[in-house]
């Protein structure tokens, strides 16, 4: 119980600690890439991605849950080494940041008015954040 107590007190202190970070935590939700990244997105989707993966079908509670809370470098990251999963890495950079912009489209992110970046530090600043509407995608 006193342990429980020091937990009380303790919480406020870290997340204020995290609020006077000099810059606010960048999420999914604040326009990280912009329309004509997601457009570009989509027909190198519908060319290299779509065979396996169609337009929405990642947008599913497994998939969601599991990237939630994670810097978006790690969601790069993967889809740079694993994907197209038969040939891996066959993309350019630019295209994998293309890609990556339409499947935050796809999980209903906002565009905004500066492109996703490419460099990985960058990627790892931006906080995959859960989708406006995550209960309702399971009945897709
Ligand atoms: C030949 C089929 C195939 C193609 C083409 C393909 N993928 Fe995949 N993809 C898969 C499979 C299979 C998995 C699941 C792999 C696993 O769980 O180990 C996957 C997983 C993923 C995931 C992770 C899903 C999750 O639940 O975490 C993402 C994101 C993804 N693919 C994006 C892409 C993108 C972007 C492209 C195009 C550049 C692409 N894939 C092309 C077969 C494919």
């Amino acid at each position: 119980m006193p342990r429980r107590i020091a937990l009380l007190l303790i919480l406020p202190a870290l997340l204020g600690a995290r609020a006077v970070r000099d810059e606010p935590p960048r999420t999914t939700k604040d326009g990280v890439y912009t329309a004509a990244q997601a457009a570009e997105g989509e027909a190198l989707w519908k060319d290299v991605c779509q065979s396996c993966h169609l337009p929405g079908a990642l947008v599913t509670p497994a998939t969601t849950t599991k990237w939630f809370g994670r810097p978006l470098a790690d969601l790069y990251g993967y889809v740079r080494r694993e994907m197209p999963q038969l040939d891996p890495g066959s993309l350019t950079d630019d295209e994998y940041r293309v890609a990556v912009a339409y499947l935050l489209k796809q999980f209903r992110m906002p565009a905004g008015t500066t492109p996703l970046p490419a460099d990985s530090a960058a990627l790892a600043a931006i906080r995959i954040d859960s989708l406006p509407s995550a209960s309702r995608t399971g009945s897709r």
